[in-house]
């Protein structure tokens, strides 16, 4: 049995769908997109973050990435939630729920489930800094990284 093979035998048994396993081994969408906006959010008392970067064009999302430091239910929600958002308008991804993404994973361990809402905060702080900015036309001050908003027309 190889090493993979014997984490997703333990991940199975800690209540992961196959889904949830492979977005976690496999990992999706993990990086950073130069010059998108990108805001941190942290899940209260487990000290876990992410950061989701988006590239927005004319109101549709072209590009999703997202950083975390985090567990295996962190990094199955945030390579699900930017599997969903990418193609989508920025309306669709604001209207996004817990419930969707972790239907979209199939299941996860009970004590994970606040894992999906970490993934969703990093994705709406990031949405709403990027109007924020619009709205000011100044520097966002949740991330000195994510100057260049305005270019992407939100
Ligand atoms: Fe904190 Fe999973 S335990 S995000």
């Amino acid at each position: 049995m190889s090493d993979e093979e014997r984490l997703g035998e333990l991940l199975r048994k800690a209540g992961y769908s196959e889904k949830a396993i492979d977005y976690y081994i496999k990992k999706r969408n993990v990086g950073v997109i130069e010059g998108a906006r990108a805001a941190e959010s942290h899940a209260g008392l487990c000290g876990d973050s992410m950061i989701v970067y988006l590239k927005i064009e004319k109101g549709l999302i072209l590009d999703a990435k997202f950083q975390a430091v985090g567990c295996a239910g962190a990094f199955a929600s945030g390579s699900a939630l930017t599997e969903m958002v990418k193609g989508k308008t920025i309306r669709f991804a604001e209207n996004m729920t817990e419930q969707e993404v972790t239907r979209d994973l199939g299941r996860l361990p009970g004590p994970k489930l606040h894992c999906v809402r970490l993934a969703i905060d990093a994705l709406k702080k990031s949405i709403a800094c990027c109007k924020e900015l619009q709205d000011s036309g100044s520097d966002c001050k949740c991330d000195a990284r994510a100057r260049s908003c305005n270019q992407y027309g939100v």
